[in-house]
């Protein structure tokens, strides 16, 4: 573009500029190693979910490996995940960081309008791609740049989505050990060049399950707690010995937190609506109804103002700050049980001791956070973050660009180590502002300029040669290179 300023005069001394130029410029060559060495060594990144781990069971008994994660790394006191605060709309958001209205898996219950199917995550229907395909998940994403995923039991993570797979994965088997997942996991990172795995996500049933079961007041948890720190230290004890400890940032979190029920603590439905005018779709402490074809307005008129420990939703009027309105799975009529609350239709079948899925600013509701590796600071702690924010931290650890998202890098960029570190791409500079982080733009913006002087050397090229003769031929050359520039511009 710059050449066509320039007047004819200047046009020899650019020639000229335009050929010492790719010789001598250390950007440019220093760019292509760089290129080449982060194909071979993307920074590497396990996520892990132990379901239903709240933030401060680390605090209740001593959790000495999570400890270990802390002081040598980071810890967020409180990290706001998303409504409703259940497994399957979490995990998702995690990898998306898109709230469930936008991603689309919006409860672990769901109904499809549109499909005309239901969702039930004890059902095959988990399989069926239409139900994720709203988002892209990071293991797709990584995959589409030329990088490697591997999923151990990750909800979602062995469904087909816009026609992939995670590079390696397990189809999902609740009786599969932990330590049997996490071998698998380090098998894949451990594997040859070229066949690694760069981005890893494993997930764990407990303490969910025990929380329900037994609620997270009951003393027994406290065992169930320190067994689950023993199995994340079995996990950095697998990756100490595989060698992988210091290379890969590992990061330890949770979908949920837990609450206490109580069985006075009971909203029964059938005491203020006759339940053939409905469908319950999504279960307690958030129930999805769906009004019978023109019952809504009775429905909704019956219910309203029934109980002071529920909340009745018209669809409209959900609160803004859950970001749950959106979608065509989210059902006309939305009832909320205050916490430690259940709704039921009547009081048959009351078993759990725990549950989760109430509004996610409610302490009890959070889940724990830690991580550590090359690429975070080390001994830190941060108050608060969202978790649809961990979407662009990996991206951004990861090196891909981030799909649009309802998270910020801002957010939680002093997480990260002010220090560049060996396996990332931008490895060889050592000067790096200190607000964005690791990442550098300076190489992006001088491999820039250097291909764009490349491209004016061969448009100036092209023209001196040929203008006379072939004039057609300036703006086709201008054509071919806009392949390069956009391909150098994509990191
Ligand atoms: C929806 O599917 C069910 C079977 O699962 C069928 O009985 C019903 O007629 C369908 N409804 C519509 C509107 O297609
Ligand atoms: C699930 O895993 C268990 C334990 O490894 C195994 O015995 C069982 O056959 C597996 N089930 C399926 C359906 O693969
Ligand atoms: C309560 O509901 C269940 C089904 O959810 C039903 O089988 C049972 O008969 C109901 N009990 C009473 C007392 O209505
Ligand atoms: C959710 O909790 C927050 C504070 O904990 C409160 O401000 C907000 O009103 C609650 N939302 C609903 C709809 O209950
Ligand atoms: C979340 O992000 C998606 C994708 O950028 C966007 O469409 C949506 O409006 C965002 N939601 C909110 C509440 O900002
Ligand atoms: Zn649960």
């Amino acid at each position: 573009m710059l050449i066509y300023l320039m007047p004819g005069g200047c046009r020899p001394l650019f020639f000229l500029l335009a050929v010492v130029l790719p010789l001598v410029s250390p950007h440019t060559r220093n760019h292509r190693e760089q290129q080449k060495h982060s194909e071979k060594e993307r920074p590497k990144l396990l996520l892990v979910s132990f379901d239903g781990f709240r933030w401060d069971y680390i605090y209740r008994v001593p959790t000495p490996n999570f400890r270990s994660i802390m002081d040598e790394g980071v810890k967020v006191e409180f990290v706001e995940n998303v409504y409703i605060t259940k497994t399957y709309p979490n995990h998702y958001s995690m990898v998306t960081g898109l709230y469930a209205e936008t991603h689309g898996i919006v409860a672990n219950e769901m109904y499809d309008p549109a499909l005309n199917l239901s969702f039930s995550m004890e059902t095959d229907s988990v399989y069926d791609s239409r139900w994720w395909e709203q988002a892209v998940p990071l293991w797709v994403t990584i995959q589409k740049d030329g990088g490697r995923s591997g999923a151990a039991m990750w909800p979602g993570s062995d469904v087909l989505i816009h026609g992939m797979f995670p590079s390696r994965y397990l189809l999902y088997n609740a009786s599969v050990s932990f330590e049997t997942r996490v071998r698998r996991i380090i098998e894949w990172f451990s594997a040859p060049e070229g066949e690694a795995v760069d981005f890893g996500i494993l997930y764990w049933e407990e303490p969910d399950e025990s929380g329900h079961n037994l609620g997270p007041q009951s003393p027994l948890m406290d065992a169930i707690i320190a067994g689950i720190d023993e199995k994340l230290g079995f996990l950095m004890n697998e990756l100490k010995k595989a060698g992988l400890y210091e290379k890969v940032n590992l990061i330890v979190t949770s979908d949920h937190g837990m609450e206490q029920l109580s069985p006075e603590k009971i909203i029964e439905l059938d005491q203020y609506v006759d339940r053939d005018l409905y469908t319950w779709v999504d279960k307690s402490p958030v129930v999805g109804i769906l009004p019978k074809e023109g019952k809504l307005d009775e429905v909704y008129g019956k219910l309203s103002d029934a109980n002071p420990n529920m909340a009745v939703y018209r669809k409209d009027d959900i609160p803004e700050h859950f970001h749950y309105q959106h979608n065509i799975r989210i059902m006309p009529i939305l009832l909320e049980a205050k916490e430690g609350w259940t709704i039921m239709q009547n009081l048959t079948g009351l078993s759990m001791l725990g549950n989760h899925g109430y509004n996610n600013t409610l302490r009890n509701m959070q889940p724990v956070f830690v991580a550590r590796g090359p690429a975070f600071r080390q001994n830190y702690v941060k108050t608060s973050m969202r978790s649809v924010d961990l979407y662009p931290l990996m991206c951004h650890i990861l090196g891909i660009r981030p799909l649009p998202n309802n998270g910020s890098l801002l957010n939680v960029q002093d997480l990260l180590s002010l220090e560049p570190t060996t396996s990332t791409p931008t490895s060889t500079h050592t000067t790096v502002p200190p607000k964005v982080g690791r990442f550098s733009y300076a190489p992006v913006v001088g491999s820039f300029i250097g291909v764009v002087m490349v491209i004016g050397f061969l448009v100036v090229y092209v023209i001196t040669v040929t203008l006379k003769q072939r004039p057609a031929l300036k703006l086709r050359s201008w054509e071919m290179s806009q392949p390069l520039l956009q391909e150098d511009l994509h990191l």
